[in-house]
C-alpha cells in the first residue's frame, strides 16, 4: 500500500494547463468542468470543496461588480453592531430559472466527480441552509450516494433580520433564523456490488472515513469559528474557510491516510494548505486567474498557520 511518505505522481493532472507544484500538492489554473472530464477516470480518492452557490456569484462580471462595490448578487449585510461587513452573495435573490440552472450545474458536476473518484471515494461539499436541499438532490440524481451532512457550527451574519421595510411595524419578527451552522454535504461514490468497506479500503484506500484517533470516531458536528483575521490577511478571498475546520475534514477524507484529495473550486487554496498541513496531497483547481495567483502565495503561508480548537463559549457567546 502507498504511504503518506510516498506521494503519488501528479503528472496525470497537469495536462496542458498552467500548474504549480507546492510541496507534494499541485494547483491548476483551469475550469474544473473541463479538467474533471479530461483527467483519468478513477484517479482521485476524495473531494473537499466549497463551490460557488449562486453559481453566478463567481462569474467574471459579478466578481467585477463586487470589486467595484457595484452590487450584483454581492450585498453588504446590515451593520447591526457598528462594524462594516464584507459583501456576501445574496442567495435568496435566486429566481426559479436560476434555481433550475443551479440544479443542472450540480447534476453535471456530480457526474464528473463520479467519473474521477475511485469507488468508495467521499465528497465533502460546503453548502448553506438555504440551498443545500436543492444542491444535494442534484448530486444524488448524478449517481452519488448521500451519506449525511457535516454540521460546521459557526455563527454567521446570515438571517435574523426583521422583515424588510416593515422593521418598525414588526419589531418582534425575523424573516428567517440567524444562521448558527453551515451544512457540508457528505457523498460517496457507490462501492461496487459485492464489495465491503473493508474490501474497498484494501483495494482503493477509500470507502470509510478516518477516525480522529483509535478511541474517537470522526463526528458529524464540528465546532468551528469564523475565519480568523490572521488567515484573511494572508488570503483576501471573499469565501475563505478556516484552517481549523478544513484540517479536520481533509484528515477524515482519506481513511487510510494516503491518496489524492481534489478541490475543484479552490479559490485561494485553503483546502490545499489544510491537506499539506496534515501531511496529505491535494490537487486544487481555480478558474479565475487572480485567485489562482493569490493561491500561489497564500498556500505556503496558510500551511504555517497554527490552528487551535476554538472555544465553544467564544463561538456562541453572541448568538
Ligand atoms: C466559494 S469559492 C471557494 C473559496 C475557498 N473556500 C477559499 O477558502 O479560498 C469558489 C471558487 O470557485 C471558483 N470557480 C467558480 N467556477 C469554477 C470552475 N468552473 N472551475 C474552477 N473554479 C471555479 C471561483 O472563482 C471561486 O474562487
Amino acid at each position: 500500500m502507498v504511504t503518506v511518505d510516498a506521494p503519488v505522481e501528479l503528472t496525470n493532472f497537469r495536462l496542458d494547463y498552467t500548474t504549480e507544484t507546492i510541496r507534494r500538492s499541485l494547483i491548476v489554473h483551469a475550469d474544473c468542468f473541463e479538467m474533471l472530464g479530461r483527467i483519468p477516470a478513477n484517479s482521485i480518492h476524495a473531494i473537499v470543496t466549497d463551490p460557488p452557490y449562486g453559481v453566478k456569484e463567481y462569474n467574471f462580471d459579478q466578481i467585477e461588480k463586487r470589486t467595484n462595490g457595484n452590487g450584483g448578487v454581492w450585498r453588504i449585510p446590515p451593520a447591526f453592531d457598528g462594524y462594516n461587513r464584507a459583501p456576501l452573495p445574496r442567495f435568496t435573490a435566486l429566481n426559479q430559472k436560476e434555481r433550475d440552472a443551479l440544479y443542472r450545474f450540480y447534476r453535471e458536476w456530480g457526474k464528473l466527480a463520479l467519473r474521477t473518484l475511485h469507488p468508495g471515494g467521499h465528497i465533502f461539499i460546503a453548502s448553506n441552509a438555504f440551498l443545500s436541499q436543492l444542491v444535494f438532490s442534484a448530486l444524488v440524481e448524478s449517481g452519488l450516494e448521500f451519506r449525511g451532512q457535516i454540521i460546521r457550527l459557526v455563527r454567521t451574519f446570515r438571517g435574523g433580520d426583521r422583515p424588510k421595510n416593515a422593521e418598525d411595524e414588526f419589531p418582534g419578527v425575523c424573516s428567517m433564523p440567524r444562521s448558527g451552522y453551515e451544512p457540508w454535504g457528505l457523498f460517496r461514490k457507490p462501492i461496487p456490488a459485492g464489495m465491503t468497506v473493508g474490501d474497498c479500503l484494501r483495494k482503493f484506500g477509500t470507502g470509510g472515513l478516518r477516525r480522529v484517533s483509535e478511541e474517537q470516531p470522526f463526528s458529524d458536528v464540528i465546532l468551528s469559528e469564523r475565519t480568523p483575521q490572521r488567515e484573511r490577511q494572508i488570503a483576501n478571498h471573499p469565501s475563505l474557510k478556516p484552517q481549523s475546520f478544513l484540517r479536520k475534514v481533509v484528515y477524515a477524507a482519506l481513511p487510510v491516510g494516503t491518496g489524492i484529495i481534489a478541490d475543484p473550486f479552490m479559490g485561494s487554496g485553503s483546502t490545499v494548505a489544510a491537506a499539506e498541513a496534515v501531511g496529505l496531497q491535494c490537487v486544487g483547481v481555480e478558474r479565475f486567474a487572480d485567485y489562482y495567483e493569490m493561491s500561489k502565495k497564500a498556500i505556503p503561508r496558510l500551511i504555517a498557520v497554527s490552528s487551535e480548537q476554538p472555544q465553544i463559549q467564544q463561538l456562541f457567546l453572541d448568538l
